[in-house]
């Protein structure tokens, strides 16, 4: 029998970064299935909306066969066991990432042993990318091409009023 590995990459996605594809591009000859899956967080205030991240994560990665986007809610280990999920792939920029990666791959191993974090390397050039900043440097009128897909700057250029 052969093993079919389904890997989740969880993450606000506000907004999805050619960082982030880049990741998703590394790991879909990796593992069988890619789900790319959007947190629902009713705390935060995302610039995008869930359905609008979920829209441009669909449109940037619906040209892989085995990469999938969903949402979900609560607990990422309870989605990635219902989902029959072996591995939940996390991306590393620098140190400054490593010491909350850190503890919550423990604190997801602690609750589902079974399953185990990943951690992967974006190209050097995406290393100082964040969704964060992208969105920083837009609504302040700043250009982000290059650092976020094409839809993704058209987007942020409506959301944000600016020229870029
Ligand atoms: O891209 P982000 O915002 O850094 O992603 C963080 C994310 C979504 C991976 C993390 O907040 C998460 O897993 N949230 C779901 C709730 C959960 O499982 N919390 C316990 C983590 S140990």
């Amino acid at each position: 029998m052969v093993m079919q590995v389904t890997a989740i990459y969880p993450g606000s996605f506000d907004p999805v970064t050619n960082g982030h594809l880049d990741i998703v591009n590394r790991s879909r000859d990796k593992f069988d299935r890619v789900i790319v899956a959007v947190l629902v967080n009713l705390e935060k205030t995302p610039l995008f909306t869930t359905e609008e991240r979920v829209a441009m994560l669909g449109e940037v990665t619906g040209q892989w066969n085995n990469v999938e986007v969903d949402t979900f809610e609560g607990l990422l280990v309870k989605y990635a066991k219902a989902n029959h999920a072996k591995v939940i792939l996390r991306a590393i920029r620098a140190v400054t990432d490593y010491e909350y990666e850190f503890q919550m791959a423990l604190m997801n191993r602690r609750m589902e042993p079974d399953i185990e974090t990943v951690f992967m390397v974006p190209a050097v050039e995406y290393s100082y990318l964040s969704s964060r900043l992208v969105k920083e440097i837009s609504l302040l009128g700043g250009s982000v091409s290059g650092l976020v897909p094409p839809i993704v700057e058209d987007s942020l250029k409506k959301k944000t009023g600016s020229e870029g």
